[in-house]
């Protein structure tokens, strides 16, 4: 069997190997010949009549203003639109996604069909919802925008899916790794298989058609995306030794070449079990669902592609810039084929028909982009001591004269594909060109203009004269931005940003929770007698256990970092808020309402002493919270009067909600009662800890309605959340008993609509309150990351 295996092996990487050797051939003699520059100097004369300004200063009495910075994405599209660039920016975008994403070939009347209907279709997009949202971020950038798109498809199922998916990714990701970089190829590799699959639709697909090959190719997509993360990155970072490598190699090939992933084995007493195992686990239930929804056809070519991709990359990751005497085969023919192994396979990933033209430009291309990229991470990766083409190159120029400079490789692959791929096509010319001078642009952008000439005088300076011309359009030449690249950049920062306002936000959960965890205990007055200690000694028994607590966190970072209040000021407030809930706990827990035994990780407190006990503490506790708002002594009468009296009307809804939700057991409750209920009990809570310290502040009518609006939603999807952990979740880490639910025959979400169902209004309802959010002018940051918070916490 073995030898069976490593013979098809052999043979599947020799034929590769050999398609690839007679490609890298000719684009040898080609380089050598220098064929490139006398080609592409025409192509550059043709092409600078629609990007060179023949009369500048016409432009100062254009109608357009300056051009703002990409970054400001609504700007710029604003502006885009209102100089008319948007439709060639958006063609030229769409037209380069056609050929490098999808394998087209630009020349096909079909193909620019499609591209046209794609172009309105965004434009369209893009003009609809500059109209309706005010500043900020793409909307297709945030989870709600995604949340939102999956609706619009009927594919919530498989986005609530791959959202966990992406999160348990980002968890479980070495901390030696990068994982933003991981999430970020992760959606690049799903979205591109998202675009083969849409493509291959009909134009009269059903909607439930479309939906269904939709949510496939989401999963596929996650599917054979984790393999970079997961298989290329991790055995390029330094987490497994060298040994374990080899393991995980081994692995992989058997899995590729006997279509079955083999068990564990030989990682016992790893450092790294914890990461295998979940990788592991991961990987195989990936490789089952491609394996599961191919064709048996296409499962012969998906081994190979992968053979021959796996193996490529591992042939290239070995190599060594210390070793000075690789060829330019070694060096170019892995290359070759990682590059479109890679973009072969999603067809294959897809089941997608054969087609012998993707396949044949899909082989030609490969390298382009890849030299395209690794010019541009050439710095990193020389840091990295990666051996790349730019990387040994600027290594080894001055002591190997027969290096194949692979800048002036980058420009003979430009041309061929131009003129020999691509049939000297207007439009390839156009986008090609736009790309190689923008991404050269943005090199030097990126590097200083010194950097960057230093740079072209040691891989530009065989041929000065076509760098001259280079050059000049480097600095002069315009309409060369592309709409990936900004949503890459985009995406760059959210992710960036988002990151850090995480960190923010757990530290400030941290803190803040250890300051109020300090405030909490309800101190005994001296020569109190011994009975009236009892139930002081019963409510700091409750306000002990493991809280989250996050009524009083909310209003702590609102009001101070909100409203600017003294922290000292706020402490009878946040006592307060903690007493309430912690007394509608005690009430909740009782055998009369929900029966539990457990909370906050130890005995409920009718269980530690008797129901009269629990339920005098709980009235104690809420006199408590009371007396404390009478404490507010650095706010004014009138104000803390209006607070207590907001403060007695919340409470009396919880009580409502309370008893609705008790009086529903085993009713076939509809959605708008669920949603009531659930605001009642849960949200008013959320809603005070908004609001009291607004009221505090003075803060104006209309803001203080929109906190309302957003505690009314994330209240609800907080509960949904607590009604699913109820039934997934796990009884440790909660400190509460799960299936409390059922075993009482309550009325939830999950109970009524099941665990899809209630995903779904969970979600929805984050959606509505994130909505909201980017409508309000106070700082949201802290908002959204909680809001994230209550629909991902497993406590
Ligand atoms: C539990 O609230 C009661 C519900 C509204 C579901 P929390 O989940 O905030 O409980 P603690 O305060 O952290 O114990
Ligand atoms: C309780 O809802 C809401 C309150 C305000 C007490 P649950 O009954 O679902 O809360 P847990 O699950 O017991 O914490
Ligand atoms: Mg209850
Ligand atoms: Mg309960
Ligand atoms: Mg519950």
């Amino acid at each position: 069997m073995k030898n069976v295996c490593t013979d098809q092996a052999d043979t599947w990487y020799q034929q590769a190997e050999q398609k690839a050797a007679h490609y890298f051939a000719s684009l040898y003699m080609q380089v050598m010949e220098k064929t490139y520059v006398s080609t592409l100097t025409e192509d550059f004369e043709l092409w600078k009549r629609n990007h060179i300004n023949q009369r500048p200063w016409l432009s100062l009495f254009s109608r357009g203003t300056r051009k703002p910075d990409s970054q400001d994405y609504r700007r710029y599209m604003r502006w885009l639109d209102h100089t008319g660039k948007l439709d060639d920016y958006l063609d030229r975008s769409i037209s380069y996604i056609y050929m490098r994403d999808l394998g087209k070939a630009l020349d096909s009347p079909d193909t620019q069909t499609r591209i046209q209907r794609v172009v309105a279709d965004i434009k369209n997009h893009l003009t609809r919802s500059a109209a309706t949202t005010g500043g900020g971020q793409p909307e297709q950038l945030s989870l709600a925008g995604l949340y939102r798109w999956a609706q619009k498809e009927s594919i919530e199922s498989a986005v609530i899916w791959l959202i966990d998916k992406l999160k348990d990714v980002s968890a479980n990701i070495p901390k030696e790794m990068n994982a933003e970089h991981a999430q970020r190829k992760l959606i690049k590799i799903i979205i591109g298989v998202i675009m083969h699959v849409v493509e291959e639709m009909d134009v009269g697909i059903s909607s439930e058609e479309r939906a269904q090959r939709l949510d496939e190719a989401i999963r596929l997509g996650y599917s054979y995306g984790l393999t970079y993360p997961f298989i290329d990155d991790l055995l390029d970072s330094g987490v497994l030794t060298d040994g374990e490598k080899e393991l995980y190699s081994s692995m992989i090939r058997t899995a590729l070449l006997t279509g079955v992933v083999p068990e564990l084995s030989g990682w016992a007493g790893s450092n790294n079990m914890e990461i295998i195992q979940y990788v592991h686990s991961e990987l195989r239930d990936a490789f089952e669902y491609i394996k599961e929804h191919q064709r048996l056809e296409t499962q012969e070519t998906f081994f190979e592609q992968s053979y021959v991709f796996f193996h490529s990359q591992d042939i290239d990751r070995v190599k060594d810039l210390s070793n000075k005497n690789y060829t330019n085969e070694e060096l170019y023919v892995p290359i070759i084929l990682k590059s479109s192994s890679s973009r072969l396979i999603v067809r294959s990933v897809i089941s997608a028909p054969i087609d012998e033209g993707f396949d044949h430009r899909t082989f030609l291309y490969g390298i382009y982009n890849q030299l395209a990229d690794d010019f541009a991470d050439m710095f990193d990766d020389m840091n990295d001591g990666a051996v790349t083409p730019y990387t040994y190159y600027l290594k080894y120029r001055d002591l190997r004269s027969d290096l194949i400079n692979p800048f002036e490789l980058y420009w003979t692959v430009i041309s061929h594909l131009i003129h020999n791929v691509y049939h000297s096509n207007a439009k390839t010319r156009e986008v090609i060109l736009d790309r190689a001078i923008n991404g050269l642009k943005r090199c030097r952008a990126r590097l200083g203009t010194e950097m960057y000439n230093e740079i072209m005088g040691i891989f530009a300076a065989g041929n000065p004269e076509f760098n001259r011309l280079v050059q000049y359009m480097v600095r002069k030449a315009d309409d060369v931005d592309f709409f990936d690249k900004l949503l890459r950049d985009q995406m760059v920062t959210i992710l960036k940003n988002n990151q850090k306002e995480k960190e923010d936000f757990q530290d400030t959960i941290k803190n803040v929770r250890q300051q109020i965890n300090n405030q909490l205990q309800i101190t005994k007055a001296n020569g109190i007698s011994p009975m009236k200690e009892t139930l002081i000694d019963a409510a700091n028994y409750s306000l002990e256990g493991d809280g989250k607590r996050i009524r009083p966190l909310l209003a702590w970072v609102m009001g101070v970092n909100e409203y600017g209040l003294q922290p000292s000021t706020m402490v009878p407030l946040l006592r307060s808020l903690e007493y309430l809930h912690t007394a509608s706990l005690i009430f909740d827990d009782l055998p009369s309402q929900d029966n539990a035994s457990s909370r906050r990780g130890r005995p409920t407190l009718h269980q530690m002493h008797n129901s009269a006990t629990a339920e005098l503490t709980g009235l104690f506790l809420i006199q408590k919270g009371i007396e404390e708002q009478t404490s507010l002594h650095s706010f004014d009468a009138s104000t803390v009067l209006a607070l207590m009296q907001y403060s007695a009307q919340k409470a009396e809804d919880t009580c409502m909600g309370q008893a609705m939700d008790l009086d529903s057991k085993g009713k076939a409750l509809t959605i708008e009662q669920l949603n009531m209920i659930c605001f009642l009990k849960t949200g008013t809570a959320f809603e005070a800890s908004l609001v009291m310290p607004a009221i505090l502040a003075q803060v104006k009518a209309p803001e203080i309605e929109a906190l309302k609006k957003f505690a009314y939603h994330a209240g609800i999807a907080f509960q949904i959340k607590d009604d699913l952990l109820d039934l997934e979740g796990d009884l440790l880490l909660l400190g509460k008993p799960t299936h409390k639910d059922v075993e009482n025959n309550s009325s939830t979400f999950v109970t009524i609509l099941g665990q899809e169902g209630a995903r779904k209004e969970m979600w929805e309802h984050y959606c509505l309150a994130s909505e909201t959010l980017d409508k309000m002018s106070c700082k949201t940051a802290f908002l959204k990351h909680l809001l994230n918070y209550m629909v991902s916490r497993d406590r």
